[in-house]
């Protein structure tokens, strides 16, 4: 038996993939490498000396997902294929609609025809907009402020529809805080096509010296030194957080949600200052105004993954500047170098 695992190629599910491997399962990928490049499978093979079986198309592609299906013997599924950037998800809704909503449709329709009924679904903690009170905690009411939110929005329901219309379906949704780092190995990491939207592979580009400066947005927010406040978490602790999700499947929990953080929530100039640390450099930053729909502080109440998957992160704030700057600086240009 196999996992299947969409999205693949890209930053979570590269690391995922590693865990799995060495869990010894069997996994095949679908990636339609929009986001990604096949080379960080091949990096995959280098770190856990095992392959996948990739296929690279899109999940809004049925007949494939049934050719799949009917090829491989699948256990379950881990959903990452989607696409991510907020500001492009505002100019063009239709296309993240379509990926990221009817794609997960489209994978469901082919789940239920092979009766693959075990999915894992990445969310964001994006779905809880700003939070009335902290730590966030799952049962918190919910809200999206763009399209990208909407779309994670939307797929938690229709998993919950699903879920209530066939209780053979099980199903984890997975609400994800600000994944960082990257393998200790500093084969795999995050590559952003362009520039970066996101903080730490914005600050790791300015270390390596591909970015001039790094644009703080805001120092007026109600947090101990005026910047935004984030739940960041390494991106090794995620991908583990999936596989003791693929356990309690095997339970047939049916629906059940979880937040996957820390629990401990770090600014912006406790970000660069951990960075600065790591990498022996210095970040040049500037002060600049808030960025729209960004909130003071984010972070989550761990506590209901802990009991339930028996999972909580380990790595410190250290562990994901030094891991983050490994991948950059041996990899200054992504998966091209
Ligand atoms: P990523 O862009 O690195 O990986 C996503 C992968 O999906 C890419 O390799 C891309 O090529 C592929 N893909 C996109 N649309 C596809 C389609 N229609 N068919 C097949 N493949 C497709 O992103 P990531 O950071 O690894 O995120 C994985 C998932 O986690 C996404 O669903 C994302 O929305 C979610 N998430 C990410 C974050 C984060 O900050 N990284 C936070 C919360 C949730
Ligand atoms: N920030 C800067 N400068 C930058 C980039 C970010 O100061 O160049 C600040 C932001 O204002 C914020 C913090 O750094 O205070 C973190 O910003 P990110 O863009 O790294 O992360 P966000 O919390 O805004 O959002 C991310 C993803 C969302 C996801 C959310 C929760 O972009 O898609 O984490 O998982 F929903």
């Amino acid at each position: 038996m196999a996992v299947f695992v969409t999205g693949g190629a890209g930053y979570i599910g590269t690391h995922t993939i590693v865990e799995l491997l060495e869990n010894n399962e069997q996994v095949v990928v679908l990636d339609n490498l929009s986001n990604s490049s096949e080379e960080s499978l091949k990096r995959v093979t280098m770190i856990t000396g095992k392959t996948v079986d990739f296929y690279q198309g899109d999940i809004l592609d049925s007949d494939l997902l049934d050719n799949i299906f009917t090829t491989h013997e699948i256990s379950a599924v881990i959903h990452f294929a989607g696409l991510k950037a907020v500001g492009e998800s505002v100019e063009q809704p239709l296309k993240y609609y379509k990926n990221n909503v009817a794609g997960t449709v489209i994978l469901c329709q082919a789940m239920g025809k092979a009766n693959i009924k075990n999915i894992v679904f990445s969310s964001s903690a994006t779905v809880y907009g700003d939070p009335a009170s902290l730590p966030i905690k799952e049962d918190f009411p919910t809200g999206a402020t763009n399209p990208y939110g909407q779309s994670k929005l939307m797929v938690e329901h229709i998993l919950t529809d699903l879920a209530n219309s066939d209780p053979s379906w099980n199903i984890a949704v997975l609400r994800y805080f600000n994944p960082v780092g990257a393998h200790e190995s500093g084969l795999i990491g995050e590559d952003p096509n362009d520039i970066p939207n996101n903080l730490m592979p914005f600050i790791a580009q300015v270390a390596v010296g591909k970015r001039e400066q790094l644009s703080v947005f805001g120092n007026d927010y109600d947090t101990h030194d005026g910047t935004g406040v984030r739940d960041y978490i390494h991106v090794v602790d995620l991908a583990k957080g999936h596989l003791r999700a693929l356990e309690k499947l095997n339970t047939a929990p049916g629906l059940v949600t979880y937040n996957l953080g820390t629990g401990q929530g770090y600014s912006v100039l406790d970000m660069i200052q951990a960075f600065e640390k790591a990498s022996e450099q210095t970040i040049p930053y500037q002060i600049v105004a808030r960025r729209p729909g960004d909130i003071a502080v984010c972070y989550a109440a761990p506590e209901k993954a802990k009991q339930e998957l028996n999972w909580q992160a380990t790595h410190s704030i250290d562990d994901m500047a030094q891991s983050s700057w490994k991948w950059q600086s041996s990899n200054p240009n992504g998966y091209e170098s």
